[in-house]
């Protein structure tokens, strides 16, 4: 049957169910199989969260799969999520996470690298193992994920998005204390440049997010453990808090729509960027 507006009934049948009441538009993730690295908590559940909304079908890989089911148990949209145990610093976490995803859902899509740590301490009272977890966590570890995925992304010969989680410390220094992870991030936006160039021909978008300040429990955990007492760590976080023009901390939902809108047809003509989402911090 035809309606007024031209959709046919067969249209109207394929309409989003309650479940699924939103249009993502070219945003839509349906039918696309994701990874996310680092996704049981903070930023990286919460872009699983919006992936799922919007129709997809994702693989977390994170050192802790127990919280990342729990948590992905409790999701509700159109897609779907699982976990899985993956350390991304070792060999061969890249190929697991691959043949994860294939095997559940058929293809790799959709790559989120967002695993990554950052410890808060000076160079001068570093050492090497510290420096060397950093940059294999951060840079490494992200650069070899994208190798077996990109592998497959190439084979399936019908393109692919990578998204990689960096900071807006790979363009200015926050504080003293993270040249490593400062060093590791402005790692992850040359290698995202530069694996954007090699993946073009294959139609794989490798684009980049750098995120200000965000609230998750990694942020948290050092304040908690700090013997701060509650006023001193009010006191410091409305001090950061001033800095940032737009007038508090992100949330994980801040970074995750935009990791939909680099994971979706939305971007398809954008590819080796970096996206800044800071509430203005670094024009302030
Ligand atoms: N929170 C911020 O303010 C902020 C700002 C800029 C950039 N980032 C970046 O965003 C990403 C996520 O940060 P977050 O604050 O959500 O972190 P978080 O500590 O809250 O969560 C990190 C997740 O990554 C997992 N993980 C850590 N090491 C791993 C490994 N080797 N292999 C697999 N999984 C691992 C953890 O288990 C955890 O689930 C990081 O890359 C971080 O550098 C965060």
């Amino acid at each position: 049957m035809l309606f007024r507006n031209g959709n046919t009934s067969n249209d109207i049948a394929r309409r989003p169910t309650k479940e699924t009441a939103v249009s993502w538009g070219p945003f839509d993730l349906s039918g696309k199989a994701a990874i996310v690295t680092g996704g049981a908590m903070g930023i990286g559940f919460g872009i699983v969260k919006r992936f799922v909304e919007a129709g997809a079908q994702v693989v977390i890989g994170d050192l802790n799969p127990e919280l990342a089911a729990e948590k992905a148990a409790g999701l509700d949209g159109a897609g779907r999520a699982q976990a899985t145990r993956v350390d991304v610093t070792e060999a061969g976490a890249g190929d697991h996470l691959v043949e994860q995803c294939v095997a559940e859902f058929g293809s790799v899509d959709i790559l989120v690298n967002n695993a990554g740590i950052y410890p808060s301490t000076p160079l001068l009272e570093m050492d090497r193992d510290l420096w060397q977890r950093v940059i294999d966590i951060n840079l490494t570890g992200l650069a070899f994920v994208s190798k077996a995925v990109g592998k497959r992304m190439a084979e399936q010969g019908s393109g692919g998005k990578i998204v990689n989680i960096a900071s807006i410390d790979a363009l200015h220094p926050s504080q003293v204390g993270l040249a490593a992870y400062d060093s590791s991030k402005g790692g992850v936006l040359m290698f995202t440049r530069a694996f954007a160039l090699e993946m073009a021909p294959h139609r794989v978008n490798v684009n980049a997010i750098a995120p200000g300040g965000i609230s998750t429990e990694g942020t948290a955990a050092p304040l908690e453990g700090s013997g701060m007492t509650q006023e001193q760590m009010e006191a410091m976080m409305a001090q950061f808090i001033a800095g940032i023009p737009a007038g508090r901390m992100g949330e994980p939902d801040d970074i995750a729509k935009v990791a939909v809108f680099l994971a979706s047809a939305a971007s398809d003509y954008m590819t080796g960027e970096l996206v800044v989402v800071d509430g203005g911090a670094l024009i302030g």
